[in-house]
């Protein structure tokens, strides 16, 4: 089914009601040609599963040729081989639509593979038609040493810079050295992203793209160096310097009105490092006509960035939890006229329960269970990760850091720590390190995909084949697909109930307006819903801690009627003592 161009990008269109997404990491979904490693049938395979959570689109993470140093993060028109084919793709995307759900890709521009037709032809002279395509520049050179043109450290470690010796410059990175940023100043390179990027694959029937690192497009050309605040390294965070450029506006405009505005389709923008509403709301209003809405990285930043080391935990209260909530929250207000979207978890995100609630035998199916609810309840579009819809978990502390983990952020950091742990003769930091990790990697989001209790968690066709990365030995205590199917009591069919209940009651959970009670209290998290009419108030309690906690029902309840519309562990609608990660859902 192909998705006709419109004259006009008009609203509402099939995501503005408020719609949940399930984000697919196509190498660790589902192995169905048995070699190991994810792959597009597998999805095809998979989607009366998705289907059955109810949810009414699918967004899958680069599927596009590559050569995955930072797991397919690159523009390219063609599928990455182990994948499959651009038949299988096609395919998939009619699949999709014939399941009766909708299907957004991953839009990578800021940066292409250093292997892409574009960079090869850039890097092979400085007369070259396509050297704009990139940002090149000549060393800085200090008593006759060459270094690069400023101090900022990319998002993995090191210099943004990479010097290349052919033609004696250094190009822009702000990921890997294998990931060139493209530059966008040259319209010629603009026009060439639009095709190849994006129509190529609206004009096939996708409908929507989650883009990545949008506000990373314009350039501070001046390239200034930023404030030396690791003085005992070499590269300095230069993340403000990275985003919110001042031809972004401009930018992202224009490729909206060339490309996105011609479609049925939905945009959902990474914005990081932009805490302001009103900047948030000039990409997203739709008077900015420029995105529909964005992921936002405070929240899923809580508890890690403290420091130089990206992956460094740092401690963090359910109070500041609330607050970042009520901050996004505000985007669904319609005076803002913008559209919210909450995620907990995605591919660059580890697992939820371990991070906010708890993953203790004892305590992991209602932490699931706690997390599931306070997600579904709130206003706008809702992402769900795979795995997060059983309630996976972190890999075990046991796992071996240099061997299991392999994500290219956990491998650089490690590095880096144990080099300055060791210089510094800290074994402190070590440890301080590895707890970070082992809480935050990227890695705990991207192992397997635990379908069942056969070997390795039913991932692979073939039970004699290694998964590319280690499957969670959680898989053996219930956290699969298949043990959780027929369990009435089970995360997944908590999902399923939450899903459905959430579209039931639209005007509260979807639409309805959010109100943060008792924002204080570092134990509970309580908060009404309330439909724009007034006509019907929803309140929600969370317990996020190990310990009972007493709560009240707010007067917008006592006043009216109500009725425990659901509660994780089946209590009396009368109790007002929360159990240890009790959820519970009111109505008036
Ligand atoms: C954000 C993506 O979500 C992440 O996975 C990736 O590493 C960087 N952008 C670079 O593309």
């Amino acid at each position: 089914m192909v998705n006709a161009p419109a004259e006009q990008k008009k609203l509402p269109s099939w995501w503005s009601g408020g719609s949940v997404v399930y984000q697919i990491y196509p190498a660790s979904f589902k192995d169905d040609n048995g070699d190991g490693y994810g792959d597009l049938r597998g999805i095809i395979n998979k989607l009366g599963h998705i289907k059955s959570l109810g949810v009414d689109a699918i967004w899958i993470c680069p599927h596009y040729k590559s050569p995955r140093v930072d797991e397919g993060l690159y523009v390219d028109t063609d599928i990455h081989e182990p994948f499959g084919t651009r038949e299988d793709c096609q395919e998939l995307i009619d699949a999709v639509h014939a399941h009766g759900m909708k299907i957004m890709f991953d839009l990578v521009v800021n940066h292409c593979s250093d292997q892409h037709a574009w960079f090869k032809e850039s890097r092979s002279s400085k007369t070259n038609p396509k050297r704009d395509w990139f940002y090149w520049k000549p060393p800085r050179m200090i008593d006759g040493v060459r270094h690069p043109p400023n101090n900022w450290r990319s998002c993995f470690g090191g210099s943004v810079w990479e010097w290349d010796e052919h033609t004696q410059e250094y190009y822009l990175h702000y990921f890997c050295p294998e990931q060139p940023d493209l530059n966008w100043e040259n319209p010629e390179t603009r026009q060439a992203i639009y095709n190849d990027a994006i129509r190529y694959w609206l004009d096939r029937g996708v409908d929507g793209f989650r883009i990545d690192t949008v506000n990373m497009y314009s350039k501070y050309l001046d390239f200034p160096d930023a404030k030396v605040v690791a003085p005992e390294t070499l590269w300095q965070p230069a993340g403000d310097f990275f985003s919110n450029g001042p031809r972004l506006q401009e930018f992202l405009r224009e490729m909206r009105k060339e490309t996105f505005s011609k479609y049925d389709c939905f945009t959902i923008g990474e914005l990081p490092n932009t805490p302001s509403l009103e900047k948030i709301l000039s990409y997203i209003s739709t008077d900015a006509e420029a995105l529909d809405c964005t992921i936002l990285f405070d929240l899923a930043d809580l508890d890690h960035r403290g420091g130089q080391y990206p992956l460094m935990g740092r401690n963090w209260a359910l109070s500041q939890f609330k607050a970042l909530t009520a901050f996004a929250q505000q985007l669904a207000e319609p005076e803002h006229k913008a559209h919210a979207l909450t995620y907990l978890e995605n591919h660059d995100q580890a697992r939820s329960v371990t991070r906010y609630a708890s993953d203790a035998p004892e305590h992991r199916l209602t932490s699931s269970k706690l997390l599931a609810t306070y997600l579904l309840t709130l206003s706008g579009s809702i992402i769900i990760y795979e795995g997060q819809e059983i309630g996976m978990i972190n890999a075990p502390k046991d796992w071996d850091i240099d061997t299991e983990y392999l994500d290219v952020n956990t491998i650089n950091t490690w590095r880096e720590i144990k080099h300055d742990a060791k210089v510094q003769n800290d074994p402190s930091l070590l440890e301080r390190g590895r707890a970070g990790i082992q809480l935050t990697a990227r890695d705990h989001a991207r192992t397997p995909m635990q379908w069942d209790g056969s070997e390795n968690a039913g991932f692979s066709s073939n039970p004699d084949a290694k998964p590319w990365y280690r499957v969670m030995e959680s898989y053996a205590e219930g956290l699969n697909v298949a043990a959780q199917e027929d369990d009435p009591n089970s995360t997944l069919n908590f999902y399923r109930q939450l899903v459905s209940l959430r579209k039931a009651h639209k005007d509260l959970f979807i639409l309805g307006r959010f109100q943060l009670l008792d924002p204080g209290n570092d134990q509970t998290m309580l908060f009404t819903k309330t439909a724009l009419d007034g006509s019907q108030v929803a309140f929600v309690a969370l317990n996020f801690s190990a310990e009972k906690q007493p709560f009240e029902l707010p007067i917008e309840l006592t006043a009216r009627q109500n009725q425990l519309l659901i509660s994780t562990l089946g209590k009396s609608s009368e109790s007002r003592e929360l159990d240890a990660y009790e959820a519970r859902v009111y109505l008036a």
